[in-house]
């Protein structure tokens, strides 16, 4: 199977229908390794897919020019789900040479002995002239990993992307003008949040260094290829990248007997009505996946959990545990839940908003046993503070410099 980006450039790679878990991130619509074959005088294949869909590339690849014609072999990126597959490549392709970065190289070889490859080593700024087309390479460190790297094709204007602008997306459309563009731009926010939120730094230094490219095509190494939408791509990771806050107030908790939900509800109905857009989260039901997804552009975050075992409840501490590690920017945040004779578990959600950044807007809320009219009252007014300040901090716009 393949599809064609233009004459003599094509896809190559695999749909993985049933993946559900790509290390914790939940794949509700499963994924794709996409793999790219560009063709000159000579013949270059951009990266590799999974380990277990080696025998489809290859067979994709055969079928497309012959797995003798391959004559490189780029390596964008080292992480698994790309490298995988790629001594499977280089022992079926005996003409290949491995075209890699310094760092791509370096940990090829920690995985595979990839020192064994006849290997080219590129940097940004480098080209490879494959006769009547080129290839040329700009590495983006840490968009996702240190030796992460974009391979561009100025024939063509198309933008091999790797990592950067994916979407963990299995579809029978290649292209984003085959499938709805709102499944499309879910699932890149979803991806961009779950993957590489952390990197907003990086990837805005990414997004200058190839700002200067004219691109027709952006063809990452997830998902659909962007042709008909690349001005909407571009513009929503210039919006992620500084985790610009929109005008929404989410309230994300679990509860044990029932007061913390109480709670929940009080600050949604306090909230409801003061232009802000609230979401009520609640952590077992939901999944740290999706929290993480509306966390991205969310401007409050509003956490909730009880005292348990004089500590906070298990799902809230690893859905705080898992947006420590991505570190969202641009919060303001309250915590809140009940207790019965300590209130260490709301107090722990505001030690760990505080940790990651958050601009904590007072102590927390707590109920002892149950929410009575008084924290009741307190819950609502706190629900109409947090979502006057997320329609204020949506006007402000860019607070995270990048
Ligand atoms: Fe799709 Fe960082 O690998």
């Amino acid at each position: 199977m393949h599809a064609t980006l233009a004459e003599g450039v094509n896809w190559v790679g695999i749909i993985d229908w049933t993946v559900r878990d790509f290390h914790g991130y939940e794949t509700r619509r499963g994924s794709t390794y996409n793999s790219y074959l560009v063709q000159g005088e000579k013949t270059a294949l951009i990266d590799a897919v999974k380990a277990p869909f080696a025998d489809t590339l290859l067979g994709n690849i055969d079928e497309t020019v012959g797995l003798g014609s391959v004559d490189y072999v780029v390596a964008n990126h080292a992480e698994p789900d790309h490298s995988g597959s790629l001594a499977a490549v280089m022992a079926a392709c005996p003409k290949a040479t491995l075209v890699t970065n310094e760092k791509c190289a370096e940990i090829l070889e920690g995985y595979y002995g990839a020192r064994e490859w006849p290997t080219h080593i590129v940097t940004t700024g480098d080209s490879l002239d494959l006769g009547g087309r080129t290839l040329s390479f700009v590495q983006v460190p840490m968009v996702h990993w240190p030796d992460s790297m974009v391979t561009y094709c100025p024939e063509e204007h198309i933008l091999f992307s790797n990592d950067a602008f994916g979407q963990h997306l299995a579809s029978s459309g290649r292209f984003d003008d085959e499938l709805d563009l709102s499944v499309v731009m879910d699932e890149a926010k979803t991806y961009y949040a779950n993957i590489v939120m952390l990197y907003g730094r990086p990837i805005a230094r990414a997004l200058e260094a190839v700002g200067g490219l004219q691109i027709a095509m952006i063809a990452p190494a997830h998902g659909v290829i962007w042709r008909e939408h690349v001005a909407e791509i571009l513009d929503a990771y210039n919006d992620w990248v500084r985790c610009r806050p929109r005008a929404r107030l989410l309230v994300i908790y679990e509860s044990m007997w029932g007061s913390t939900d109480a709670m929940a509800h009080e600050i949604l109905a306090g909230a409801l009505g003061h232009g802000a857009e609230i979401e009520l989260l609640e952590v077992g039901s939901t999944g740290r996946t999706r929290i993480a997804t509306e966390v991205l552009d969310a401007a409050v975050l509003a956490v909730g959990s009880p005292t348990l075992n004089m500590t906070l409840m298990p799902e809230v501490a690893g859905v705080l545990t898992y947006l420590k590690g991505l570190a969202p920017r641009n919060k303001a945040g309250l915590a809140f839940g009940s207790y019965g004779w300590a209130p260490s578990g709301p107090k722990e959600v505001h030690a760990a908003l505080e940790g990651m950044g958050v601009e904590m807007l007072g102590e927390p809320l707590t109920a002892r046993w149950r929410p009575d009219d008084e924290v009741r009252a307190r819950c609502r007014e706190a629900g109409r503070m947090m979502a006057e300040r997320a329609v204020r901090a949506a006007a402000e716009g860019h607070l995270y410099p990048v």
